[in-house]
């Protein structure tokens, strides 16, 4: 903590929603806090220096300068662990299903990002999208391409946000445009995790597309970069649907299924994020839940490439628990908005004959995610000492959503009504390190 962040320099003042654990787990009672007349105090350097009801804030804090809600839902930014930075103009391109939407549009979209010009243009939009739905952090993908990472790493920086990316390895099965090999994708990887890694708010991930794309060599190549920079996070796609999961049983019969391809070459661990995980089995889940592995739930994607309805309560068994994200997987992803996902996942998990309630929603999309992603320390909450990383939410958005307040104002099912209802238009404003970044 520095000086600045020790400083007092304004209030947010709203109906603060503030997760401390995890509801599925610890009970409604001891994981979320709420104050209808409730208010942040925000550091000179954008920390959260105190949260409360405003009848109780401190003498010191008393008469700053504050943006005032009334109220209006105040909390942690959403964090989107899985997303595709080169793929934000490629969102309801209609596919047969996740290979064949890759081959027609995901290939011939991404090739475009080796243009420092393109890529640089798309930062930005992507970013502003982000933040316009109240995402302030993110797990994303680039292209194949150095420069396309590099672009984002950038534009990222200059937002002062907290970013966590990397350039994708994929060596085969794919147009040359969009191809590396497993020297330029170690040495292009390296690179870039020596100049961004743990630069300000910024994350290197290491990031193989999916074992269908990279060859032995290059899954071998992936495995010596992640043990030689253990610090880095490892992101890749895994048992998303059945065509994927058939290709890759043929391309590696020696190993046991899917999971087993990556857990081979080393890839398993507390900072490995395997998207979708649709299809595994309770072999699979083991080795995920013993490794301390994430598999990010990816429910708008799934719903629109009929990849599969995803099981939580398989993944999230108490005797074998594998850590669990909830992302928008733009573009297959079919939605920039974290409440559409969560709608969504509410409603896969519904046709599973699961529960999962709003609280286990929001936690999941704010503190859930960033304790996966080991960045809890800095964000996910409103405690005191965390980035002011903030959403502020809006319950009476639209006329639908108002109506439904009418029926009952009770804070939970506010919640509920805006995940199955809202959209980006719910956002009011973004704030990134106590930033106003976006105001709806
Ligand atoms: N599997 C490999 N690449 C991709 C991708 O870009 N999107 C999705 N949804 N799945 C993938
Ligand atoms: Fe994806």
């Amino acid at each position: 903590m520095t000086n600045r962040d020790q400083t007092a320099a304004k209030l947010l003042r709203g109906a603060t929603v503030n997760f401390t654990d995890n509801p599925r787990l610890k009970g409604d009672d001891n994981s979320v806090q709420y104050e209808t007349k409730g208010v942040i105090v925000i550091s000179e350097g954008g920390r959260i220096l105190w949260q409360g009801a405003f009848a109780q804030l401190p003498d010191g804090f008393k008469g700053l300068p504050c943006d005032d809600y009334d109220d209006k839902i105040i909390m942690a930014g959403f964090i989107d662990p899985h997303i595709h930075f080169p793929q934000y103009r490629i969102l309801a391109a209609p596919g047969k299903d996740l290979l064949d939407w890759l081959n027609r549009f995901t290939f011939p979209e991404e090739s475009r990002y080796s243009s420092e010009e393109y890529a640089a243009k798309a930062a930005e939009i992507f970013l502003d999208r982000l933040f316009a739905n109240g995402t302030t952090s993110a797990l994303a993908f680039c292209s194949v391409h150095k420069t396309c990472a590099d672009t984002l790493f950038a534009a990222a920086e200059k937002r002062g946000m907290s970013m966590i990316t990397g350039k994708t390895m994929m060596d085969r099965l794919a147009p040359d445009a969009v191809l590396d090999t497993p020297e330029t994708a170690a040495r292009d990887s390296q690179d870039l995790i020596n100049k961004w890694d743990n630069k300000g708010r910024l994350k290197y991930a290491i990031t193989p597309r999916f074992a269908v794309t990279s060859t032995d060599a290059q899954l071998q190549v992936t495995g010596d970069l992640y043990k030689d920079n253990p610090d880095c996070l490892m992101q890749t796609h895994l048992s998303e649907s059945p065509g994927e999961i058939a290709t890759v049983q043929k391309q590696f019969p020696w190993s046991e299924d899917y999971t087993d391809v990556y857990d081979h070459f080393n890839l398993l661990g507390e900072n490995s994020f395997f998207a979708h995980g649709i299809h595994l089995s309770e072999r699979e889940c083991q080795r995920l839940a013993e490794s301390g592995s994430t598999v990010v739930h990816c429910p708008t994607s799934n719903n629109f490439l009929g990849s599969g309805l995803f099981d939580i309560d398989h993944l999230s068994k108490p005797e074998r628990p594998v850590g669990v994200g909830v992302a928008t997987d733009v573009g297959g992803g079919t939605s920039y908005s974290m409440l559409q996902t969560l709608g969504e996942a509410y409603k896969v998990a519904m046709l599973k004959g699961r529960k999962i309630t709003a609280h286990d929603a929001f936690y999941l999309a704010t503190l859930g995610n960033a304790k996966q992603l080991k960045q809890d320390k800095d964000i996910g909450n409103l405690e005191t000492g965390k980035y002011a990383d903030i959403v502020v939410l809006d319950p009476k958005a639209t006329p639908v959503l108002e109506s439904r307040q009418e029926v009952s104002e009770n804070l939970e099912d506010v919640l509920f009504s805006l995940m199955v209802l809202g959209d980006d238009r719910a956002i009011t404003a973004t704030y990134v390190a106590g930033e106003k970044v976006y105001q709806g």
